[in-house]
């Protein structure tokens, strides 16, 4: 047989291979280390939103392909989140689409947004799926940076560099918060200075909002989409994942505009069409739970996250505690590391815990170089633990 001369993966996608997340996962596996590694809970989300799945599925709601857009009690459900929370209205007809988790919204919105040339501004360090869409979309990746305030021990916007980065090319900013992986929650003034310059330089923002529950002491997450402006130039992209612990039903949705849904729709009914039929319902009762749900699960996560800061903090890390999200980014260079990556190569052999290193998560890998993120959605038995293993170090 005559050999293949072209590499079977395509340009766009051959600077991306296996994600650190598989190699440090294999790695708790073969170190039977505690696997802080990857942001999925350790126990399901409520009892009843597991059984209002199981009820759709006997009585037979979802088992065909769902409507396009998705169901319109999950539509709905998700107008009435969005209404209630932030003061947004949307039409559940024309303004939502249901997604394949988080992760399908921002891939069909850039792939619908983004035309090949086109310059896309996201905050560096960012979760990984973003430069891949970027770059499935042909677009061209342009990082702004978020870097410790040294007052507050905060990641911090630097606006000054958000405005160098936008060009005539600039077709929108990708924005995330609260934000993973360093649990920066933008504040009201910074949002307020990304929308004044979108709409000023005729930018669309897609914002990735699946920590919105997330947040913890005086921290507010605030939609960019209620900024002045901002309603029709925004895409607010969120999922059940994260709010609810149900990350492996992947329902994920976005609401925006009709004519910014309409586009994304165009993109998304060619990748999956529809997906997740029953869940889309329990879903849209997770939704409806009463506040006192959504407060419980930000306390709870709160004392989680304190159990690993401090631990993090008394093994000898520098600790940038998280006021959203379920990361936490510590340097390890007060430990003496001098590279992030190797650093988590070794520490499941140096003390049975897994982590991730930042520098997977940038453009200018330098700049989180001896950085790392640890998961805290995890028991706190588990995380006790885990800080008693770190105090090794
Ligand atoms: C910032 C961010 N966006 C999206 C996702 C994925 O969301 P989903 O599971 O709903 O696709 C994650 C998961 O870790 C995330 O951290």
């Amino acid at each position: 047989m005559a050999p293949m001369t072209r590499a079977p993966l395509n340009r766009r996608l051959a600077p991306f291979g296996t994600t650190i997340f598989a190699e440090m996962s294999a790695l708790a596996t073969a170190t039977g280390a505690i696997n802080l590694g990857q942001g999925f809970p350790d126990t399901d989300g409520p009892v009843e939103i597991r059984e209002a799945a199981v009820r759709a599925l006997r009585e037979g709601r979802g088992n065909q392909y769902p409507p396009g857009p998705g169901v319109p009690e999950l539509r709905t459900a998700i107008t009435e989140h969005q209404r209630r929370r932030y003061g947004l209205s949307y039409d559940p007809d024309t303004e939502v689409l249901v997604t394949v988790g988080a992760t399908e919204a921002v891939a069909a919105s850039l792939l619908a947004l983004v035309e090949p040339g086109d310059e896309v501004i996201a905050l560096e360090p960012y979760y990984d799926s973003y430069a891949a869409c970027v770059a499935m979309a042909g677009g061209t990746r342009v990082p702004v940076t978020l870097r410790p305030d040294p007052a507050g021990g905060r990641f911090v916007l630097d606006l000054d560099e958000l405005r160098a980065a936008v060009t005539d090319r600039t077709r929108l900013i990708l924005l995330n918060t609260p934000h993973n992986p360093t649990g920066t929650v933008l504040t009201r003034d910074e949002l307020a200075a990304v929308a004044a310059l979108a709409v000023e330089r005729d930018l669309l923002v897609v914002t990735d909002e699946v920590y919105e529950h997330l947040v913890f002491d005086d921290a507010e997450h605030v939609p960019i989409a209620s900024f002045p402006g901002m309603r029709e130039r925004t895409v607010t992209i969120s999922s059940a994942g994260k709010t609810f612990s149900f990350t492996g039903w992947k329902v994920g949705w976005l609401t925006a505009s009709p004519e910014l849904t309409a586009a994304v729709r165009t993109a998304k009914q060619y990748l999956t069409f529809v997906a997740s039929g029953p869940f889309q319902y329990a879903v849209a009762e997770a939704l409806r739970l009463p506040d006192a749900f959504f407060a419980s699960l930000r306390a709870d996560l709160a004392a989680k996250r304190d159990i690993l800061t401090e631990g993090l903090t008394a093994a000898g890390f520098r600790v940038y505690r998280p006021r959203g999200t379920y990361f936490v980014t510590a340097d390890a260079a007060p430990l003496g590391a001098q590279d992030g990556v190797a650093f988590c190569r070794s520490l499941p052999e140096r003390c049975g815990v897994v982590a991730i290193p930042n520098a997977v998560f940038y453009d200018h890998p330098e700049t989180g170089r001896t950085l790392v993120r640890l998961a805290f959605c995890k028991g706190e038995a588990v995380l006790r633990e885990a800080a008693e293993r770190l105090a090794r170090l």
